[in-house]
């Protein structure tokens, strides 16, 4: 009961921000990383010297006019604005999170990090970052502590891809008891893993 009721609340929109550990863990284990709302658990992160700030260009009205995130990237603070008003945004093309950033502002993000490697989202929420990555045709992997939103991200996925690549969206939970070795996921497999020859 307690567990669903978490899970009615992150529907509506509010999001425990990640513990210490999560983000000990995402540190150890990536090389970049950029955590949207960084502001909210500043308290549990280095200080930075790249905040990438998101003006959403809200307009007088009680929606925050910026968010931020932290990163460690090794470059100046950036920008990056686009329209996107509220959690009722009429201009959100496909709205399946009620925090859902906009896929252009992930793709901003990626070319800022100049990453060559796999890009992992474990609040991946709507999929935003992995859609993005997918457009990009740079591999991308995601998962997300409900089940609810890692189908709607498979289905997003799914959606007018122009190539089909190995990139995956899975249930899982990220907390202080997992390792690199040891973080497990539930759902959908990797295509790989099932065989699939049409994603290779
Ligand atoms: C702020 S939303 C991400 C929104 C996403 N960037 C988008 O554009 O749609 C954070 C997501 O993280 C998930 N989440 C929260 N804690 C988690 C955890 N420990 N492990 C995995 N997912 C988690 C929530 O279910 C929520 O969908």
């Amino acid at each position: 009961m307690a567990k669903r009721k978490s899970i009615v609340a992150k529907r509506n929109g509010i999001v425990p921000p990640p513990t210490k550990s999560e983000l000990d863990i995402l540190r150890e284990l990536s090389r970049i990383q950029v955590f949207w709302g960084g502001n909210y658990f500043a308290n549990n992160l280095p200080p930075a010297r790249c905040w990438l700030v998101w003006d959403k260009l809200t307009g007088d009205n009680d929606y925050a006019d910026c968010e931020l995130a932290w990163t460690n990237i090794d470059m100046v603070v950036k920008k990056f604005t686009k329209s996107w008003v509220g959690a009722n945004a009429k201009d959100t093309p496909t709205r399946l999170h009620p925090t859902q950033k906009p896929a252009s502002l992930m793709q901003w993000c990626i070319g800022l990090a100049k990453s060559n490697g796999v890009i992992f989202d474990p609040y991946m929420g709507s999929g935003a970052t992995l859609r993005a990555a997918l457009d990009m045709g740079i591999p991308a992997i995601g998962c997300d502590v409900d089940k609810h939103y890692c189908e709607k991200a498979v289905e997003r996925l799914a959606q007018n891809a122009l190539f089909t690549l190995p990139n995956t969206a899975c249930t899982g939970r990220l907390d202080s008891s997992a390792t690199q070795s040891s973080f497990t996921a539930e759902g959908n497999p990797p295509a790989k893993a099932r065989g699939a020859k049409r994603r290779q």
